[in-house]
């Protein structure tokens, strides 16, 4: 029996998409090999004892205070989960899933922690995580290697948009939080009269704004999954469809996860020249950014090729998500996907090890 801690919930604004993640990947795991231990972070940062079914009723779940637990940071005593209050290890786990998406669990913070701890954990390092959160930085590595990426400006601090730049992108733009996720934040400026809107919106999120020409073209996502002999799987390219079809006009957050109007087509409807190309394109995005265990690779596949838009680290796992489906397309199941990236976090060991 292998014990793993599944967190979720944590200190981003994807807290609630994290604990619909976690109920997903928690109900898939067979339970004949392992047992889970639940591991909830409140939105102030909290770390309590969690619930095998985070989600229950909710729409858009919460995890809220309970007995207070932090896992132990020394590697002599790797693995326990002790209750704060007695002192008492509630749990000594093997392994650990930080099912987190967004800042303090999707780029490098907890992986740092476990790092310390010595304990394996599912996915990408630190210096990774880092990097893919970041969209500025995920950007620059990708432009080293000569991979195509869309073209932007980036604002730090109070900078204002300079009119050069904005006749260099043109309308319509994108503005994003720099290391945002789940399209919060995200605005698609069609006048720039409402630019200064959309950049407040942005730095709610985040104090770095990235603002994007608009890329005309298909949304495509591909899996890229490690085996714990170190090889690497690019999944068949999801085609997403209907991401239009929303008050929002694009792939937001309502359109995403609200309002049940986007699908996929699986695997998407292109000759085998584009399929073989997004899949190496995938793969070389992985290994630019130095990943491991898995990602989310997103395209846009335009008139002239591929166009690299961002790569997750940590992609969703909630019952509409697109990791564990393009996988299940290709005869990886769920739960097999699951036992995958659990062999290949113990493969490698917690490296205080
Ligand atoms: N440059 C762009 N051109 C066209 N659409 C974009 C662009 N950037 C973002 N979008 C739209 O916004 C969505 C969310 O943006 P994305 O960069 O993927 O952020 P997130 O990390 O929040 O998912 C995309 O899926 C797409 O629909
Ligand atoms: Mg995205």
């Amino acid at each position: 029996m292998i014990r793993i801690a599944v967190i979720y919930g944590g200190q981003s604004t994807e807290h609630s998409i994290s604990c619909i993640s976690a109920g997903a990947i928690m109900a898939e795991l067979d339970r004949s090999k392992y047992d889970i231990v639940p591991v909830g972070i409140t939105r102030e940062g909290a770390w309590v004892e969690g619930s095998l079914d985070p989600v229950g009723e909710a729409r858009l779940p919460e995890v809220t205070m309970g007995r207070e637990i932090q896992l132990a940071v020394s590697p002599t005593r790797r693995g326990q989960l002790i209750d704060v209050t007695s002192g008492e290890t509630i749990a000594t786990v093997d392994v650990a899933f930080p099912v987190l998406h967004g800042p303090y669990g999707e780029d490098g913070t907890i992986q740092g922690l476990l790092e310390m701890s010595g304990l394996p954990y599912v996915g990408t390092g630190v210096l990774s995580s880092a990097c893919g959160m970041d969209k500025e930085f995920t950007k620059k590595l990708m432009m080293a290697e000569s991979l195509p990426v869309t073209d932007e400006y980036i604002l730090r601090g109070d900078d204002v948009l300079p009119e050069d730049q904005k006749a260099r992108l043109g309308l319509p733009v994108f503005v994003k939080p720099a290391r945002g996720g789940s399209s919060i934040g995200i605005s698609k400026v069609t006048d720039w009269d409402e630019l200064g809107a959309a950049i407040r919106l942005a730095r709610e999120s985040d104090d770095k704004v990235i603002i994007e020409s608009e890329i005309v073209g298909d949304e495509v996502e591909v899996g890229v999954l490690e085996y714990p002999d170190g090889r690497l799987v690019a999944s068949s390219p999801a085609k997403l469809l209907g991401t239009e079809d929303s008050d929002e006009g694009f792939y937001g957050f309502e359109t995403k996860y609200l309002d049940n109007v986007v699908s996929a087509e699986i695997p998407a409807p292109y000759d085998e020249e584009t399929i073989r190309q997004l899949k190496a394109l995938a793969i070389e995005t992985f290994r630019a950014l130095n990943c491991t265990g898995l990602s989310r690779v997103d395209f846009f596949v335009t008139e002239k090729g591929p166009v690299l838009n961002e790569v997750n680290t940590m992609p969703g796992f909630t019952p509409i998500s697109m990791y564990p489906q393009v996988f299940a397309a290709d005869g990886v199941g769920y739960a097999e996907l699951l036992d995958t990236l659990i062999q290949t976090a113990l493969a490698r060991g917690g490296r205080m090890a």
